[in-house]
């Protein structure tokens, strides 16, 4: 019965730990998720900054170069840092100040040049470059990544933009066509360029340490954030399972008390007929399992309506206490005890044999006599058994067994009275003898009708 019940409940905690696992994984799925999502916005949005701190420099560099282009050039003094440019050829190239200064033409590309050379790294985080696939300036070669763009362009792309190395450092690099307008023919007419011919391009190369140092300090936050909710995640997981855990253990508890009441006689403590019947037949099979024994007691306590009638049901109620409590202390703790109702017990004694009987009853008879024997008392305790074995070698129905129980018990009861008619006392009687009556006892118990056979 234990081993039945303990294999119904088992599943239970197995199950919900199998529930908050999967709550546990479901949830740092999904933290883990998040904090992916959002690393990945991060960078993207890292790479959308970068993109447009390039578009604005690119485009200062043009509208530069727009404007010089615009006055066909701008003339500066001649000097060590600005040489005359050998690459254009114009008329009006070198001129004289009237106060005899030399200056010398700059021409858009020789100014951004200049500009650019002026951009110092680790200052400026930044590098502009005009460039061509046909320059005029050797110098102004293209380098692999431009020159893979210019040809995109010539192909008819519009602008190129991406996030990679340049001169051991990581950069964000945009460039564009420079297509060839107008002013731009007073010079590079001479090559053949017309309006609309892609001349070249300009790149520019915004540097991404800046950035990524903001990345990763937004990147650490990001994941400390996550950190945190998934444990705040976990506590509540937790305190709910704990609370979960709980109400399921009082659950069970309750259910047990309830179960255990159902199959318990309330007044005695001892089994009612319900749970002697379902122990009972269980241990019959647990008997021709192991090839043990049984005996099956069944046992009447004498004059309860007497002391009912005289002394009050208290007294009566104290009575069945006590022949309970004398039942209890005859027979083992294994044993299975029960107060079937009324006046009646029946005790189902495990792993015997036929001898063990007159042990038993001699315990209870030793028992009986020596409660009696306590001073004070109102009435004498009286308790009528009787017997029968089960032989698992030759099983029978548990119905059968008390019924010959029930027989033998009538017949002592009888035994008894007819002593008690002839003078002897009755606590002297207390014991097991034979005869014979036949009477559907086993199906009296199980329906739960009392026969009048008090005395
Ligand atoms: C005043 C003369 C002048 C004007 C106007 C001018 N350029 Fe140039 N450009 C030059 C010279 C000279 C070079 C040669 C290299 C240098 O000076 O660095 C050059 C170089 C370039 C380069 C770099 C590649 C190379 O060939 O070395 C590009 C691209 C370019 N020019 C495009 C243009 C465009 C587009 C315009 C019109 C918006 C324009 N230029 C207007 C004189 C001019």
């Amino acid at each position: 019965m234990d081993d039945d019940r303990k294999d119904k409940q088992s599943p239970r905690p197995i199950r919900l730990k199998r529930y908050v696992l999967a709550l546990i994984l479901f949830w740092t799925a999904g933290v883990a998720v998040s904090l992916g999502w959002n690393i990945y916005q991060l960078q993207r949005s890292i790479f959308d900054i970068a993109g447009a701190s390039a578009d604005i420099t690119y485009e200062k560099d043009v509208l530069y170069r727009r404007w010089v282009a615009s006055k066909g050039g701008v003339y500066a003094p001649v000097s060590e840092m600005t040489p005359v440019n050998p690459h254009l050829r114009v008329a009006d190239r070198d001129v004289t100040a009237s106060g005899g200064l030399s200056l010398t033409l700059i021409n858009p590309a020789y100014m951004t040049r200049q500009v650019n050379e002026l951009a110092r790294p680790g200052v400026n985080n930044f590098q502009g470059h005009i460039t061509s696939l046909n320059p005029i300036r050797p110098a102004n070669a293209p380098d692999g990544w431009e020159a893979q763009a210019l040809e995109s362009f010539e192909r008819g792309e519009k602008e190129q933009r991406t996030v990679t190395r340049l001169s051991g450092e990581e950069y964000f690099r945009l460039m564009r066509p420079f297509v060839t307008e107008e002013s731009c023919l007073k010079c590079h007419a001479a090559q053949g360029y017309r309006q609309g011919d892609i001349r070249g391009g300009i790149s520019v190369s915004i540097l991404m340490a800046p950035l990524r140092r903001v990345e990763h300090v937004r990147m650490l936050q990001l994941s400390l954030a996550h950190v945190f909710l998934w444990g705040i995640g976990l506590g509540v997981i937790g305190l709910v399972t704990k609370r979960l855990r709980t109400q399921t253990k009082k659950r069970e508890e309750a259910e047990e008390t309830v179960r255990l009441l159902a199959i318990t006689d309330e007044l005695t403590g001892l089994h009612n007929r319900r749970g002697f019947l379902s122990l009972a037949e269980h241990q019959l099979k647990v008997a021709v399992r192991s090839r043990r024994g049984l005996l099956l007691y069944f046992a009447d306590l004498d004059g309860l309506k007497w002391i009912n009638d005289t002394l009050g049901h208290e007294e009566g109620d104290q009575a069945l206490m006590e022949a309970a409590a004398v039942l209890k202390e005859t027979f083992r703790a294994s044993d299975i005890l029960a107060r079937l109702g009324g006046d009646e017990y029946a005790v189902l004694a495990l792993e015997t044999s036929r001898e063990h009987s007159t042990i038993f009853t001699a315990r209870l008879q030793s028992l009986v006599d020596a409660k009696n024997r306590e001073a004070g008392r109102k009435y004498r305790l009286s308790i009528s058994v009787g017997e029968s074995y089960y032989d698992s070698e030759t099983p029978c129905l548990l119905d059968e067994l008390i019924s010959a129980a029930d027989k033998r018990m009538y017949e002592s009861k009888q035994d008894k009275k007819r002593r008690l008619a002839q003078g002897v006392s009755l606590a002297d009687n207390a014991s097991v003898s034979s005869g014979g009556r036949s009477d559907r006892a086993g199906e009296r118990i199980r329906r739960g009708k009392k026969t009048e056979r008090d005395f």
